[in-house]
């Protein structure tokens, strides 16, 4: 028996237990992109008309993020298979500490805050366990467009001071091509009088799920996806409705998660593109790879070491750094990982050296030898990735594995394990008793308190 992952107490007492070593068959449903869908609710704030998001994933990161946009005044209908949103009661530009430091994709809403109201007051989203996370480069873009900003006590004060309150136009060249400071420079330029450039701009299919959002709504944004975006500021912008894309880093951990039990998988819906770097990684370390509209196949017979080095889209992503990881410590020979995006995103080696890998790590990057099994272990997942990768892990081992640490799994995979054992894993969630002993969670029980979790 298993535990659908929806029916949840206290994430921190929930573990999963894991009989590794099961062969993989059959075909896995990709969900909405979570880093998509963070960014979309934020843009929502953008206009006064209704705005329709389709296939929003079920996770805590989102429910924190409704719960937010609820707090600054957003009407929130949510129907099955999709999310009603009306922003015309805003009545609130200030986000308090306690929601930012729950979320800190949070910080998004300080573009469309400031740029809708000509004032924003948030808390400064802290570190995380993967890195400092400064936002130095989304401060920077704002002041370009005329805001005037003040950071005391951990605190942003973000203003318009000229008499009409609204953003000017400019041109940005970003330090960085950070994700979070391109994606808030944009919605805060929508809405800005004139034109402005981002150059260095972040890549990645979030953005330009979200710019083709934007553009549904009456924006003016070209060339999303590249490293040069142009926006004309308009006076206003109109709802719409919006199916957010399927999420490229649980399509990537499960092809990963198929490889490394020597598994034949389909993940659909995808769009392929979205993972090239991936699958060109997956093929040299020996999977079978076959795309068929917006399914991709994975059929693997052995695994070859080979090295990675992550990269801004479209390079490898740092988020499956992790889970690839987890495979490459069961490959044939060495492999040499270099994580170049996060000062501190190598927190499951220690765990998958604890299962008997063989890897060591100097300055951010992993050394792997490959060998032939890991152990069966309990061990802690320290961040939503590493989670991901332990899991992985404890499928490839010998015997029956615990892994904790499911506040940050939930944060980012929707039913993961549940998809899982849909295709033949044995996983069940289950419920740690106050004398520590486990038992499944009840399929059946209504009273299900609200997730917690922590943020990245
Ligand atoms: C987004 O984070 C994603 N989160 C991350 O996914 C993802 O790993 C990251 O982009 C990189 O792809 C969401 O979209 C909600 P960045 P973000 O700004 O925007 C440095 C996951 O697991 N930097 O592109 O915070 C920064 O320190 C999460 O789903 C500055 O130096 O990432 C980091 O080293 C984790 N100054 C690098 O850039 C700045 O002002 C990338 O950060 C901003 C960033």
């Amino acid at each position: 028996m298993f535990c659908e992952s929806k029916n949840k107490s206290d994430l921190k007492f929930q573990n999963l237990k894991i009989i590794g070593q099961k062969k993989l068959k059959g075909n896995i449903k990709v969900s909405g992109a979570k880093n998509s869908s963070l960014v979309l609710l934020a843009a929502s704030l953008l206009t006064d008309e209704n705005l329709t998001l389709f296939n929003v994933p079920d996770l805590t990161d989102i429910e924190k993020m409704k719960h937010i946009l609820k707090t600054l005044g957003v009407q929130l209908n949510e129907k099955n298979d999709f999310l009603e949103i009306n922003s015309k009661k805003l009545h609130l530009c200030e986000l308090p500490y306690d929601l930012v430091n729950g979320l800190r994709a949070s910080f998004f809403c300080i573009g469309p805050l400031l740029t809708k109201l000509g004032e924003a007051n948030l808390a400064l989203p802290g570190g995380c366990k993967i890195g400092a996370r400064p936002i130095e480069e989304h401060i920077r873009g704002l002041k370009a467009l005329g805001a005037t900003i003040k950071i005391d006590d951990g605190a942003v004060q973000a203003t318009i001071k000229n008499k009409k309150k609204k953003l000017q136009g400019a041109n940005i060249v970003l330090n960085c091509p950070s994700v979070g400071a391109t994606e808030t420079l944009i919605m805060a330029a929508s809405l800005a009088e004139g034109q402005t450039i981002i150059e260095n701009a972040a890549r990645e299919p979030e953005i330009q799920d979200l710019c083709y959002m934007l553009n549904k709504m009456g924006a003016k944004i070209f060339g999303a996806g590249q490293s040069r975006i142009i926006i004309d500021g308009v006076k206003k912008l109109y709802g719409c409705s919006h199916k957010v894309i399927p999420d490229r880093i649980e399509a990537g951990t499960f092809l990963i998660a198929a490889a490394a039990t020597l598994s034949s998988i389909t993940v659909s819906p995808v769009i392929p593109n979205h993972l090239d770097s991936v699958l060109n990684k997956l093929k040299e370390a020996g999977s079978k790879i076959t795309i068929k509209g917006n399914s991709i196949s994975i059929n693997t017979k052995s695994i070859k070491a080979v090295n990675i080095k992550t990269a801004p889209f479209p390079g490898f992503p740092t988020d499956l750094q992790a889970p690839f990881t987890a495979l490459m410590s069961i490959a044939e020979g060495k492999s040499i990982i270099s994580e170049t995006i996060f000062e501190n995103r190598m927190n499951h080696i220690q765990p998958l050296n604890q299962m008997g890998a063989s890897i060591e790590v100097r300055d951010n990057t992993a050394f792997i030898q490959g060998v032939n099994q890991l152990r069966a272990q309990s061990i802690i997942g320290h961040d939503l990735r590493s989670s991901a990768a332990m899991i992985i892990a404890a499928l490839t081992a010998g015997g029956c594995s615990t892994i904790e640490g499911l506040e940050h799994l939930d944060r980012g995979y929707e039913d993961f394990e549940l998809k899982l054992t849909n295709i033949g894993a044995d996983i069940i969630r289950v419920l740690k008793k106050n004398n520590n002993s486990d038992s499944p969670l009840d399929l059946n029980s209504t009273s299900q308190p609200t997730k917690n979790f922590r943020a990245a």
